[in-house]
């Protein structure tokens, strides 16, 4: 039975001291977005709090949500899994195998029925009644069913699992389906990215954990506090596209120069995510910053879009006239004057973005 002494208790156990705490619910809080008191109040509620118990599916993925996350900075795997929660069942890091691995989840739901934390990855195959992807005999639709019926709320890790993601793509083969388009009856919360950022995985963890209850959710129910702005709200190459100053290939003296890279097909404009802040591989880079423009690998479709190396305005999104637009500002964007090239990528911004996305 997942253990029922507090964090604060396993801590002092471990001899880890409320200075060390404190230091870490500060590094907690300014990743949340709160203010630097709360810090306090986060170290109290953690010590209090009972570790939670946390069963880990993973579907049709290629175990690069959970590579991800083994490379969270702060807090460390090893923080989440022996500090903050009680991981019963996760088929890539667990001992145990064979009906050992499967007694193990049965006796993790038993003991935390209503009360676990079921997190996913990977999308799930309904073709053919799920056959395309299965695991002890069973498909992943019948385990999803089976262990969400008893869990609190799930985290869907990674496109895969929010939104579909890779295995949802064109010809879609096995039928995938985001885990939302299964689970109903709880709460689902969605942390895209492919994969995604692993603070930004760790940080929504240890907010359920702190406050016992999920974080603000966007309409694609992201935790706001992590998807509440675009890339390129954030891009520290904002300046060069707002200056019409555009790398058009990845060797010119634009490319060279750090220029904005919307022209090689950068995705920032519609992408929902916090690379631009956090950064990846404890802080060091992002993509863009890496001279890379964002694929947008945080939104629904992203592989479907097509065009990773074309400009957003003729990303295929069904609109003829957008891509006739596009085509256009291709050919005459040097004879316009900075100004009206930026209403016109502008428009295509606007026009290429989902319609819940527009809503304040
Ligand atoms: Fe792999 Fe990306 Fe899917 Fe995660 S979201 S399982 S990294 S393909
Ligand atoms: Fe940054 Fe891309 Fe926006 Fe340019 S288009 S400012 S590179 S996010
Ligand atoms: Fe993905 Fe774009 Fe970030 S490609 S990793 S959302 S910069």
């Amino acid at each position: 039975m997942t253990e029922q002494i507090t964090i604060g208790e396993l801590l002092t156990a471990r001899g880890i001291s409320r200075r060390s705490l404190l230091k870490y619910t500060a590094y907690l809080a300014s990743t949340l977005a709160l203010p630097p008191l709360a810090s306090r109040a986060m170290a109290d509620a953690l010590a209090s709090t009972k570790r939670q118990s946390v069963i880990w599916l993973s579907f049709q993925e290629c175990t690069g949500c959970i590579e991800s996350l083994t490379r969270s900075f702060s807090p460390t795997l090893e923080d989440l899994i022996v500090d903050m929660i009680s991981l019963d069942y996760q088929e890539a890091l667990q001992a145990a195998s064979g009906e050992a691995a499967e007694e193990a989840m049965a006796k993790a739901i038993e003991d935390n029925k209503g009360k676990f934390v079921l997190v996913v990855d990977g999308s799930v195959s309904t073709r053919d009644g799920g056959v395309y992807s299965t695991a002890s005999g069973k498909t992943n639709l019948e385990v999803l069913k089976e262990v969400s019926a008893h869990a609190a709320a799930v985290l869907s890790v990674g496109t895969c699992a929010a939104f579909g993601g890779i295995p949802m793509a064109k010809p879609n083969p096995t039928g995938a389906v985001p885990v939302s388009d299964i689970v109903t009856h709880i709460p689902v919360v969605n942390i895209p990215g492919c994969p995604p950022i692993p603070e930004v995985m760790a940080g929504t963890v240890a907010y359920f954990v702190t406050f016992g209850k999920l974080p603000e959710l966007d309409h694609l129910n992201r935790p706001k506090m992590f998807f509440g702005d675009t890339i390129h709200d954030r891009c520290y190459r904002r300046p060069f596209y707002d200056k019409g100053l555009f790398a058009k290939s990845f060797d010119d003296e634009g490319a060279r120069n750090g220029w904005c890279l919307y022209e090689v097909g950068c995705k920032g404009p519609v992408a929902y995510n916090a690379c631009a802040t956090m950064k990846w591989n404890n802080g060091v880079s992002f993509p863009i910053q890496s001279g890379h423009g964002c694929l947008g690998c945080s939104e629904p479709n992203f592989w479907d879009q097509g065009g990773f190396y074309k400009p957003l305005s003729s990303w295929a999104m069904g609109n003829r006239a957008l891509i006739g637009g596009a085509a256009a500002v291709g050919v005459a964007v040097g004879a316009l004057s900075a100004a009206m090239a930026r209403q016109q990528r502008n428009a295509a911004v606007t026009a290429a973005t989902p319609a819940k996305e527009k809503q304040p």
